[in-house]
C-alpha cells in the first residue's frame, strides 16, 4: 500500500502525530499549506483554499489526513484538501489530535461530528477515523482540566502510556488493512 500522510497543524501536536505515523509506516509526508494561514480568519470560516501539494496524490493507494478540530468543525485547510483532491484519493484515513475525549465524542464540540463530516466530504472513500485526545497524556486527576488540556501539546516527553498504546493499535490496524 503506497501511503502518504498529509497534515495541517497550528500548535504542533498534529505535526508531531503525522510525523510519527509517517515514520512508523515508512511513508511520505507533506504539510498542507493554506494560501492564507490566518488562524482567526479560519475560525470565522474565511479562507482562500490551499496551495497545490508537491506529491501526486493520485499515485498513492492511501492518504492519511491529520489535523486538529476547532469549534466542533472540520477546519478549512482539511476541508479544502478533501474537496480539492477527492477525485484523486483512493482511500482516506482521518486522524486527529484533539481536545474532546472518547466520552465527549458526540457532543457539540466532539470529534465524532467531524468524523461524520469527513465521511460525507470524502464520498465513501474514508475507511477509518481515529482520534488521539490530547488529555491521554495527562495524569488521571488532570484529564478533566479543560484549561490544561487546551495548553497541552504532544512531544517526545509526554507521548507514552495510554496515547502510545492507542497509537500502536492504530498502526497495527492500518497495516492490517493493507
Ligand atoms: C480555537 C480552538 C478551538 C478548539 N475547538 C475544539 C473542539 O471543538 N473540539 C476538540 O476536540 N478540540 C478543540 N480544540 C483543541 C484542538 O483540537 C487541539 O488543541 C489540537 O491538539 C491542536 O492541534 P495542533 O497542535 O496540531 O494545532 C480547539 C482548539 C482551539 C485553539
Amino acid at each position: 500500500m503506497k501511503t502518504i500522510v498529509v497534515y495541517y497543524s497550528n500548535k504542533g501536536s498534529n505535526k508531531y502525530l503525522a510525523e510519527k505515523i509517517a515514520q512508523s509506516l515508512t511513508c511520505d509526508l507533506e504539510e498542507i499549506k493554506p494560501r492564507l494561514n490566518v488562524f482567526l480568519l479560519f475560525l470565522m470560516n474565511i479562507h482562500l483554499g490551499i496551495k497545490p501539494l508537491k506529491h501526486n496524490i493520485k499515485g498513492y493507494d492511501r492518504v492519511i489526513l491529520c489535523g486538529p478540530i476547532w469549534m466542533g468543525k472540520l477546519i478549512p485547510p482539511l476541508r479544502s484538501f478533501i474537496q480539492k483532491y477527492s477525485s484523486k484519493i483512493n482511500q482516506l484515513v482521518f486522524v486527529t489530535c484533539c481536545a474532546s475525549t472518547d466520552d465527549q465524542k458526540n457532543e457539540k464540540f466532539g470529534h465524532g461530528l467531524v468524523f461524520n463530516e469527513v465521511e460525507t466530504q470524502a464520498k465513501g472513500k474514508c475507511i477509518l477515523c481515529q482520534a488521539f485526545p490530547v488529555g491521554l497524556v495527562l495524569p488521571d486527576d488532570k484529564k478533566e482540566d479543560a484549561n490544561l488540556v487546551m495548553k497541552t501539546h504532544l512531544n517526545n516527553e509526554n507521548f507514552n502510556g495510554e496515547i502510545q498504546d492507542r497509537f500502536k493499535i492504530f498502526i497495527e490496524k492500518v497495516t492490517e488493512m493493507n
